[in-house]
């Protein structure tokens, strides 16, 4: 029997999907955010900040996933009636950004198997393409911690859950994670794979002419490894 679980999250407001959760917007997770989004932020500043909420963002994502009864016998002899983690898990990032996560699903989840996706821009289309993909060979069998931090327009999104899909992962097993997300990126999302929770930090306004997320905090890419 699996119990429902309760997700820390919170829900969603009426104008978006109801497979979106956010972080609890609370002071002290806007200061961190306040802090990536600045520009003068180091890179030693960037990196741990932006971790601090990475490990936030992967507890809720593992929040979302179901427990089964599990009854243990404690030290003094009692029984505690309580559960246990259901099923297994991967992590699968969207490269390069997306590797930014692993360490902080590691740091949860020990030993876990990770998987890497590359989609690029296609330059005679404009739409996405996979590059390279390298999975779990039993990844249908496991839930799947989709990572990515910004959730721009959705097109790589997209393109990764279409190829998880492809391995017979369900859409309902996949548990897509990020740090900011744009409410074009969330709707275009949502309306392709309703099924599929979104765990996002922060919903900023919007995107620029360049896709660029507003305001954001420039490319996470850049920030995270050369700056
Ligand atoms: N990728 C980034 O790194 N930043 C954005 O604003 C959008 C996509």
């Amino acid at each position: 029997m699996v119990v429902q679980n309760s997700p820390s999250s919170q829900a969603t407001p009426a104008s978006l999907p109801p497979s979106v959760f956010t972080l609890p917007q609370t002071a002290q997770l806007e200061a961190l955010y306040t802090i990536i989004r600045d520009k003068e932020t180091s890179r030693g500043d960037f990196l741990f900040y932006s971790d601090r909420i990475i490990r936030l963002l992967v507890e809720e994502g593992l929040n979302h996933l179901p427990v089964v009864p599990k009854t243990v016998v404690t030290p003094t002899g009692a029984t505690y009636e309580g559960v246990g983690f259901e099923g297994k898990i991967c992590g699968v990032s969207i490269l390069r950004a997306g590797e930014a996560m692993e360490a902080g699903l590691r740091e949860v989840c020990r030993s876990v198997r990770i998987g890497k996706i590359l989609i690029q821009r296609d330059e005679e289309t404009a739409q996405p393409k996979l590059f390279y993909s390298k999975l779990p060979q039993d990844i249908e069998k496991r839930y799947v911690l989709l990572l990515d931090p910004m959730l721009a327009t959705g097109g790589s999104a997209i393109k990764a859950v279409e190829v998880l899909k492809e391995h017979n992962v369900p859409e309902d097993r996949i548990i897509f994670v990020n740090l900011i997300a744009s409410p074009e990126g969330l709707k275009n999302f949502c309306a392709k794979f309703p099924q599929t929770r979104v765990i996002t930090g922060w919903i900023d306004q919007g995107l620029n002419e360049k896709a660029y997320i507003i305001p954001g905090l420039g490319d996470f890419g850049e920030r995270r490894y050369c700056s």
